[in-house]
C-alpha cells in the first residue's frame, strides 16, 4: 500500500508543484495520475522514489516512510518506468534488465533465470534479444525492456511515467492490454502517469486528478465519469462522458440482461466479437462497419446478436 499525507512540493522559493495531497493506494492497485501539463504528476511520482525531495508532508510505502529507506532499498522495492524508457544505450539488453539484480549482488544463475522470466513475460524472446543493444529494437520492444528491468528485483511497487506515451496508438494500446494482462499475474501497486483520460479509464482502479497541484478528485474510472466534482474534472474528462462509460462494460455484462437478437442474413464479413470484448470497441464497430449486427461468441460458440440499438438500451439504462 502507498500513503500520501498531505504532501507539498515546492521547487526554489515559490514554485509550488504539489499542494497539499492526500490519498491512498490499495495493494495490488493502479492509479492514474491524471491532468494537464504542468499539474504536478511526474513531481508527484518522484517524490515516492525520492528523485524529487519532499517538502512537507509523508508518503508511506508498505508503512515505511520512504525518508528512512536507503539507495538500495529504494531500488529493490520500487520500479521505475518512463516515458523514453531509459535504457542504457551502451549495456545489452540483459545487461540492462540485468541492472538492479547486478548492484544487489545476484549469483549469475538467478540473475539469468530472472531475465528469462521477465522476458517472456513482456513476449520478448530472451536469447534473441540477450546480447543485443537498444538502438536495435523498436521503440515498442524497449518499452517492454523498460518494463522488464523495472521488475527485475521484484519490487512490491512501480512507478510509471506516461510509459507508452512516444508509442503509436496501435502498439500502444497493444502494449496497454499486455500490460494488464501482467499485472493480474504479478499484482503490483502501480503508479501510473498518464494525460490521456481514454489511458487512465483503462488502466486505473482509481484515477487521482490534478489542477495546480491540487488533487481534484480521487475515484474509481466508473465514479470520476459518472459524478465529476468539479467543473474542472468535467471538462477535463470531455463530452462524451456516457461512451467512455461504455468502455468500462462488456458484452457480457449486456448479455446478462437483454436477450441477443435472432442472426439475420448471410453476410461474409459479417464481424464477430467475443463476450469480453467492451462496449465502447462493439459500438465502434458496428459505428464503423455499418454493419448493422455484430455476431457475439461466448468461447467460440455463436449465442446470438446484437444491434446498435441493444447497446442503447443497456446505455440509457445503466449510464446517465
Ligand atoms: N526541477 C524543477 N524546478 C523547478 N520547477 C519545476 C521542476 N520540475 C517541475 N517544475 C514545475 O513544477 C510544476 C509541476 O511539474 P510536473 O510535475 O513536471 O508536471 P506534469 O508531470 O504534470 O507535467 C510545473 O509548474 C513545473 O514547471
Ligand atoms: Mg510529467
Amino acid at each position: 500500500m502507498i500513503e500520501f499525507k498531505n504532501v507539498t512540493k515546492i521547487y526554489g522559493d515559490s514554485v509550488k508543484a504539489v499542494d497539499h495531497v492526500s490519498f491512498e493506494v490499495p495493494k495490488g492497485n493502479i492509479v492514474v495520475f491524471l491532468g494537464p501539463s504542468g499539474c504536478g504528476k511526474t513531481t508527484t511520482l518522484r517524490m515516492v522514489n525520492r528523485l524529487e525531495s519532499i517538502t512537507e508532508g509523508t508518503i508511506l510505502v508498505n508503512g515505511t516512510d520512504v525518508n528512512s529507506l536507503i539507495e538500495i532499498e529504494l531500488r529493490r522495492k520500487i520500479g521505475y518506468v518512463i516515458q523514453h524508457n531509459g535504457l542504457f544505450p551502451n549495456m545489452t539488453i540483459e545487461e540492462n534488465v540485468m541492472a538492479v539484480p547486478n548492484l544487489l549482488g545476484w549469483d549469475r544463475k538467478k540473475k539469468r533465470d530472472r531475465y528469462n522470466y521477465l522476458m517472456d513475460l513482456v513476449g520478448l524472446n530472451p536469447d534473441e534479444y540477450r546480447k543485443r543493444f537498444p538502438n536495435e529494437l523498436s521503440g515498442g520492444q524497449q518499452q517492454r525492456v523498460g518494463i522488464a528491468r523495472a521488475m527485475a528485483a521484484d519490487p512490491p511497487v512501480m512507478l510509471m511515467d506516461e510509459p507508452f506515451g512516444a508509442l503509436d496508438p496501435i502498439i500502444r494500446s497493444r502494449i496497454q492490454n499486455e500490460f494488464l494482462q501482467i499485472q493480474q499475474e504479478v499484482q503490483k501497486t502501480i503508479l501510473f502517469v498518464s494525460h490521456d483520460i481514454d489511458e487512465a479509464i483503462k488502466m486505473g482502479d482509481h484515477i487521482a486528478i490534478f489542477k495546480n497541484g491540487e488533487l481534484m478528485q480521487y475515484d474509481s474510472p466508473s465514479e470520476l465519469l459518472a459524478r465529476p466534482k468539479s467543473e474542472f474534472v468535467r471538462e477535463f474528462v470531455g463530452q462524451d462522458r456516457a461512451l467512455k462509460s461504455l468502455s468500462l462494460h462488456t458484452v457480457e455484462d449486456l448479455v446478462a440482461e437483454q436477450s441477443l437478437q435472432n442472426i439475420q442474413g448471410v453476410g461474409k464479413n459479417r464481424k464477430a466479437i467475443e463476450t469480453d470484448t467492451n462496449l465502447r470497441d462493439a459500438l465502434s464497430i458496428l459505428l464503423n462497419q455499418e454493419a448493422d449486427q455484430l455476431v457475439v461468441k461466448d468461447n467460440q460458440k455463436t449465442i446470438g446478436a446484437i444491434r446498435i440499438e441493444d447497446v442503447e438500451t443497456y446505455l440509457h439504462q445503466h449510464i446517465k
